[in-house]
């Protein structure tokens, strides 16, 4: 009976419409005595989320199969301590001030010179000590269509950077299987920001290898990248080079290939350049794991995204499903600015100033094929 009732909970099949809800509950509590909360939200589909306060991390995301099979796909860990003690590879959460790197951690703005934490080698990455170990406050919007505000305050000179940031996330999801994140901030003082979410996707249902997945980004260009990755300053054409995406291709098709640009990242751990420049939602991305029939859809208004394979998994870290993650059991779709932006004249402009509101929209969306 009881396993009956387990088997039930992890795989719920897709349904006549049911309601929709998002409830709370404790999740843990840091050595600090603060609670961490957890939010489940389920669509009218079935599809289910689970966000904590900690980073604002997605731990579960569930999407159903060409069967309707409802099963979870993005990586997370198996106990709130990692969450809890820094996130070690960022899984699903919210990453600010700065998403991607900053050569050395430096940056001139409004001819104030700053200096961040290098947390990567030697260069500063995902905000350093960043809002993906920040507990956020969260509140409930709606449960019709389930949608959760998240809002942290970053204080003025928190990691470095200045200005007091006011942020907020709200994640949706929609009753159309997609997951919708909204991004607000606004600043007192001149500043820098890029968020980005950290979730790392396998469509397979079982968290083996995305190199199975087939993969399309519509950008003809990437950014190359020096022995830290950090950008060079080139643009540089996909066509011809493993980068190419531009028709769907299967990930594992030419990751060992020998070339330079691979071998510095261990994989894909680049920034390519959406070939639309609109500000608004354009559909950006597409990921499918023929096995299961199960498509995702990503749309942005940003101007770029990181697709990371997943290169720094190394099998030390328990799998939710059998055994540990591997290299490569999950990918990245990290939509943002340009790394190294404040650093780079000829990139897009990533500063906010007072009185400005930064707000930008990404949507993935879940469908079968
Ligand atoms: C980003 C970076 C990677 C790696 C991961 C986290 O995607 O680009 O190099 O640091 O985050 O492991």
């Amino acid at each position: 009976m009881l396993g009956c009732k387990e088997e039930a909970k992890n795989e719920i099949h897709s349904v006549a419409e049911a309601k929709s809800s998002v409830t709370q509950s404790v999740y843990a509590v840091t050595s600090e005595g603060e609670e961490v909360y957890k939010y489940s939200l389920i669509n009218t589909k079935g599809m289910q989320m689970e966000v904590i306060t900690m980073g604002g991390a997605i731990i579960s995301l569930t999407a159903p199969d060409r069967d309707g099979k409802y099963e979870d796909v993005v990586l997370g860990y198996t106990t709130p301590d990692l969450y809890l003690n820094g996130n070690p590879s960022y899984f699903g959460a919210i990453i600010g001030r700065y998403g991607n790197r900053i050569a050395k951690g430096k940056f001139t703005l409004e001819d104030i010179d700053y200096q961040l934490p290098v947390n990567d080698e030697v260069n500063h990455l995902h905000g350093g000590k960043g809002f993906d170990q920040k507990i956020w406050k969260a509140k409930i919007i709606s449960e019709d269509e389930p949608s959760l505000k998240l809002s942290y305050t970053s204080i003025d000179g928190e990691e470095g950077y200045p200005g007091n940031l006011n942020v907020t996330v709200i994640y949706t999801l929609t009753n159309k299987n997609a997951l919708e994140i909204s991004y607000e901030a606004d600043t007192d003082k001149t500043t820098i920001i890029n968020l980005t979410q950290h979730s790392y996707f396998n469509l397979s249902g079982n968290f083996k290898t995305i190199l199975d997945h087939n993969l399309e980004l519509k950008a003809d260009r990437f950014l190359t990248v020096d022995s830290t990755l950090i950008p060079t300053g080139e643009l540089r054409y996909v066509a011809g080079t493993p980068f190419d995406f531009t028709t769907a291709k299967n990930i594992g098709k030419d990751i060992n290939a020998d070339n330079d640009q691979l071998v510095i990242g261990k994989g894909y751990d680049h920034c390519w350049i959406f070939n639309n420049t609109v500000k608004h939602m354009k559909e950006v991305a597409g990921l499918y794991h023929k096995e299961s029939g199960r498509y995702m859809t990503v749309y942005t208004d940003q101007p770029a995204i990181q697709f990371y394979s997943g290169n720094f998994l190394d099998g030390t870290l328990k799998s939710k499903k059998q055994g540990n993650y591997e290299k490569r059991s999950g990918l990245c779709l990290e939509t943002q600015h340009y790394p190294d932006s404040p650093n780079q004249k000829e990139f897009p402009s990533v500063v906010l100033k007072a009185g400005e509101l930064y707000k930008t929209k990404t949507i993935y969306e879940f469908s079968v094929k």
